[in-house]
């Protein structure tokens, strides 16, 4: 079943459009990576799937539902905002409090305690969060964002100003959340490591367009089909590798990576034909890996060229 939809969505702001007829979908139980570069709109399609915004056209629907006009269905949706969204003169624990109420839970007090406690900051829950550091303030946003146990969660660069120990339990938070609450996860994130390892699946949003939504596993996968990495006897790179492997037939390039040379493969090119020429031209070959291309390269090669596979 489908948790988040959205259908042909474009928005405008004077007279520019920030989404262009932009469709996705997640699944219910999915953890969603929205990728794009700063301005793409990646906080605009939150506040439309929040209701905060109204298309120009399209749909924007969580669980079936447009929650601009479904209150009852809004209060099964969790959300960070990019900027937080709290009262600088309460403390912690009033902020937690107040939204607990929002959200229609009788007595939220057992769940803030248990929530800062959690995040690590039981110790401030009664000073204003005006006090609060830049990651304290994130922290306790997760906090509310989870408080109330939504089905649907929206994070708005969930790690932005984290130290790695408070990423790392973000990270496993958002994991638990989704393995053992079935919860659907929507991250906005620049953090492109972090998607990789918990995201199921991405989509990238540059010029108004979704230019890819797929697993990372295929995207990653249709990045890599001609490269591998090799290193040489000794951990080190021969002085001329670089430059003469450019000229043995079939490989397309050489770029030196770590302790080796990545060599990227003329379309029809084999790897074991290649490792056979360098042997053969005298190379003592210690390590041969196929390489995988990470998110990063993905990203930014559908961000840069324009390029489209949705
Ligand atoms: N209320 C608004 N009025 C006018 N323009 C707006 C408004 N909200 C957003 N925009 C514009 O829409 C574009 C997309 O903004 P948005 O905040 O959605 O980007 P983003 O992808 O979240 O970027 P970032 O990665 O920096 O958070 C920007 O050009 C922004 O200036
Ligand atoms: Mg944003």
């Amino acid at each position: 079943m489908q948790a988040i939809r959205a259908e042909n969505l474009s928005k405008f702001f004077d007279g520019r459009a920030v989404l262009d007829n932009v469709s996705f979908s997640v699944e219910k139980g999915e953890i969603f990576g929205y990728l794009g570069p700063n301005g793409a709109g990646k906080t605009t399609t939150i506040n439309l799937f929040l209701g905060l915004l109204t298309p120009d056209s399209g749909r924007a629907t969580v669980n079936g539902v447009d929650l601009g006009s479904d209150d009852e269905a809004r209060r099964r949706i969790g959300v960070l905002f990019e900027n937080n969204g709290f009262s600088e003169r309460q403390s912690a624990y009033e902020n937690l409090r107040y939204y607990g109420r929002l959200y229609g839970m009788e007595d939220p007090d057992g769940r803030v305690d248990e929530l800062l406690g959690m995040i690590g900051m039981a110790d401030r829950a009664y000073d204003p969060v005006g006090t609060f550091s830049t990651g304290m303030k994130r922290k306790l946003g997760i906090a509310r964002a989870i408080l109330h146990k939504p089905e649907v969660l929206f994070l708005d660069e969930p790690s932005s100003g984290l130290d790695p120990d408070a990423q790392r339990m973000v990270r496993d938070l958002i994991l638990s959340l989704s393995a053992t609450g079935g919860m659907t996860v929507f991250i906005n994130s620049h953090h492109l490591d972090e998607v990789q390892r918990i995201c199921t699946r991405v989509a990238i949003l540059a010029g108004g367009r979704i230019r890819a939504e797929d697993s990372i596993a295929r995207l990653t996968a249709s990045g890599n089909e001609s490269s591998i990495w090799i290193a040489f006897e000794g951990g080190r790179v021969p002085e001329d590798a670089l430059l003469s492997l450019r000229s043995l037939p079939g490989i397309a390039g050489t770029e030196l990576e770590g302790e080796g040379i990545i060599c990227t493969l003329t379309g029809d090119a084999k790897a074991p034909d290649l490792i056979s020429a360098l042997v053969a031209a005298g190379y003592r070959i210690e390590e041969v890996k196929k390489r995988s291309a990470n998110l990063e390269e993905i990203y930014l090669r559908y961000v840069h060229t324009g390029e489209d596979a949705s």
